[in-house]
């Protein structure tokens, strides 16, 4: 997928577009006009701009910008005319003529449909409990349909006026959240009738959030099934980590900060070095970290032979004379290891020695996954660049090595991702 040139001012278009929009609810809300729906102020119009037209019409949305060009010279003239109290009737003028030559592309074009939700953004922060709650409501509500992988080829789905949608299609980052939201809540209709049904009533809010985060992971391995790759980026999901030297802490708040890299270990597959180029966060099965936790410290089968020592904290690391210290912070969270291994699209029995990259922002970006050559294949998982690994770097000699290569693949090609617009 090559993005059209136009792809970063429609980007940035949408952003403003978006940030007007959620601007102005947050003022009526403020002046007591609009009420509360679901938690947040609730949209009070019918209709909303409708950037996913704009990015898919480029015309439409020059047009479109062309017009917000005319109509804010024309308020600047007037201003100016009534501060300046002089040459009023050129600057009047000026802006009629303004007025006059601008596009005015039709509003059926660049409106659409809104509902009070439209605004609304996720409240769950996409951890990895939500996602599990989100899995368990998916499996009862929704997998007869959607199908428990999620190309929408469920038991029921063959029953249906209208099929549903593939996950492994671009689709959850198309919509807004908010009526995504409102879709689940309520159900969805067409010219046929009902289309999907409504959970009101049947499924708390955060159900229905929790549900909308799985969906996410979904996407990821209906996509790694379908192509080998993810539709779009997804984000590293939050849990809660332990390193040896300090407090429990969220990797939420490891984001805009560090990259940081994920690996899947277990008796076979020790912890890597730590490595100055990202944090690293290891994630192990649940069963294991559980009688981890009940004291059985002791690890078996390292490969390297490592010195334990004591670090400023008095807890043990352990330390290679000439790596340095084995990654220590573990994810303290007994539902990652499944989680990450949808991400992986891989059995949760063959995850370990996976590993992933987030970027500094804190999308996931890159896999490597077990039992194939490391880092070699490159692993981005979702890039429009198509500039193919230096042959240095290939052939395994001269270029920096394959990981490095990954990593500036990565920070040359950031995602910047805007809810219906371009994602790189
Ligand atoms: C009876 C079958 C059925 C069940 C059960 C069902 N869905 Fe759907 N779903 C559909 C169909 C059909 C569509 C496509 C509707 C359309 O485009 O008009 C759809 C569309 C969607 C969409 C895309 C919405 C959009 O804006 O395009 C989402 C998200 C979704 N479903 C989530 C869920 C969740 C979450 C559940 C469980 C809580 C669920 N569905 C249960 C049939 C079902």
């Amino acid at each position: 997928m090559t993005s059209p040139p136009s792809h970063l001012w429609l980007n940035a278009l949408l952003q403003a577009l978006q940030f007007v929009q959620s601007a102005w609810l947050e003022a009526l809300y403020a002046l007591g006009i609009t009420d509360d729906s679901h938690g947040a102020p609730a949209w009070p119009f019918a209709s909303r701009i409708a950037g996913e037209n704009l990015v898919i019409d480029v015309s439409l949305a020059r047009q479109f910008a062309w017009m917000l060009a005319a109509i804010a010279f024309a308020v600047a003239c007037l201003l100016i005319a009534l501060l300046w109290r002089r040459a009023w009737r050129w600057l009047a003028l000026a802006a009629i003529g303004a007025l006059l030559v601008a596009p005015w592309p039709s509003p059926s074009l660049w409106l659409t449909a809104a509902v009070p939700t439209s605004f609304h953004s996720s409240p769950t922060g996409f951890t990895v409990q939500s996602i599990a709650r989100g899995s368990r409501v998916y499996a009862a509500q929704c997998a007869a349909c959607h199908g428990a992988d999620g190309r929408g080829e469920g038991p029921l789905a063959a029953t249906l006026d209208r099929w549903p949608p593939t996950m492994a299609s671009a689709l959850l980052s198309r919509r807004a959240d908010g009526e995504l939201f409102w879709h689940v809540l309520y159900g969805m209709r067409r010219e046929q009738g009902v289309t999907m049904p409504g959970f009101a009533g049947r499924l708390s809010d955060r159900e229905i959030w929790a549900a909308l985060d799985y969906m996410r992971v979904l996407s990821a391995s209906a996509g790694m099934a379908a192509g080998g790759s993810w539709p779009v980026p997804i984000a590293l999901p939050s849990l809660t980590v332990k390193c040896a030297d300090g407090p429990a802490r969220q990797v939420a708040a490891w984001r805009g900060r560090q990259r940081v890299r994920v690996v899947a270990v277990d008796a076979t597959h020790p912890p890597p070095f730590e490595d100055p180029r990202f944090l690293t966060l290891l994630i192990r099965d649940g069963n294991v970290l559980a009688s981890r936790q009940q004291g059985q410290e002791q690890e078996q089968g390292q490969p390297v032979r490592a010195v334990r020592t004591v670090t400023s904290s008095g807890k043990a690391a352990q330390v290679t004379p000439l790596f340095g210290a084995r990654a220590d912070c573990i994810a303290d969270s007994p539902e990652a290891w499944q989680v990450f291994a949808q991400i992986a699209g891989a059995s949760p029995g063959s995850l370990a020695g996976t590993e992933w990259l987030a970027d500094r922002d804190g999308w996931l970006r890159a896999l490597a996954p077990a039992g194939r050559r490391g880092w070699a294949d490159g692993g981005l998982m979702c890039t429009t660049s198509t500039s193919a690994p230096d042959d240095a770097t290939a052939n395994g000699r001269n270029g920096p090595d394959p990981l490095s290569t990954t990593l500036r693949r990565m920070d040359d090609d950031p995602v910047r991702f805007v809810k219906g617009g371009f994602v790189h």
